[in-house]
């Protein structure tokens, strides 16, 4: 049975799939390109449905952890902008500057976002901005698909001033009894609905169950915050332990 192999197994499984589903490209971002380029307009529609409608809270919950007096905040891998959209709907003030390496998935952010949204083509493993720019940050589902993840963390810190809130939203693996049935999902569920939807989305129900599985056992995330300088840092576990918010202010 699948969903009884050993932690080893399942490790060496999700390196070789993630290596098979990448061979066309030679880095983790690279293969991200590739993979969000035709999900497109009803991207988020399928994320909540594929999420089964917990996508959304996630966003609140990780939204809801930045300050109001925050008026200034980087929302990264903002794709079509939902974060941001909800940055600047949370404080009247507040202007978002949301950065995303997919000029596909920016194309429907910038049909969307209003004037206190700035939208823009770039990198987070290379920020084009000024050390200490902003009063916060938010980041959703990036690290998965950097190659070198310590790194960018403390670049996205670099940009946020002391005392600034940095957030995180990331799928993470439940435990005990929820751990076989999520299993079950990602292995068989969720390849079948996305197959369903499209070819792009058959590509995200295949490579999504592994690519979480492989991240969650290689990076430790809270040591990498706090080697980026990040303190305080908090997480919260949400809907059974799918989903992870980490927290934390930058020293
Ligand atoms: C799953 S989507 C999440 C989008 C959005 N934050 C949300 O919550 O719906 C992940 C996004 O990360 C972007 N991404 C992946 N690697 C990136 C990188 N190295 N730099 C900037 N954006 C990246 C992808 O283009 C994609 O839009």
């Amino acid at each position: 049975m699948p969903v009884m192999c050993s932690p080893g197994a399942a490790n060496d499984e999700a390196a070789s799939e993630i290596r098979s589903r990448s061979s066309a490209s030679a880095t983790r971002p690279a293969y991200a390109r590739e993979l969000f380029a035709p999900l497109g307009p009803p991207y988020d529609r399928y994320a909540r449905l594929l999420s089964f409608g917990q996508d959304p809270r996630w966003r609140r919950f990780l939204v809801s952890r930045i300050p109001p007096s925050a008026l200034r905040v980087l929302d990264v891998a903002t794709g079509t902008g939902a974060v941001a959209i909800e940055l600047a709907h949370a404080v009247p003030e507040r202007t978002v500057v949301g950065i995303d390496q997919s000029p596909e998935m920016l194309a429907v952010a910038r049909a969307r976002a209003g004037e206190r949204i700035e939208l823009v083509d770039g990198r987070a493993e290379a920020l084009p901005f000024a050390d200490a720019e902003f009063d916060a940050l938010t980041f959703t589902y990036l690290l998965r698909y950097v190659d070198d993840p310590a790194a960018t963390m403390r670049e996205l810190a670099r940009v946020v001033r002391p005392g600034g809130t940095i957030a995180m939203l990331e799928f993470a693996v439940p435990r005990g009894v929820w751990r076989p049935l999520w299993e079950l999902y990602v292995r068989f569920g969720l390849p079948l609905a996305g197959a369903a939807v499209s070819p792009g989305w058959r590509e995200v129900g295949r490579f999504l169950g592994g690519s979480i599985r492989e991240f969650h056992a290689r990076v430790p995330l809270e040591a990498l915050w706090h080697d980026a300088g990040i303190a305080n840092v908090r997480s919260r576990r949400l809907s059974l332990g799918g989903g992870v918010v980490l927290w934390g202010t930058r020293g």
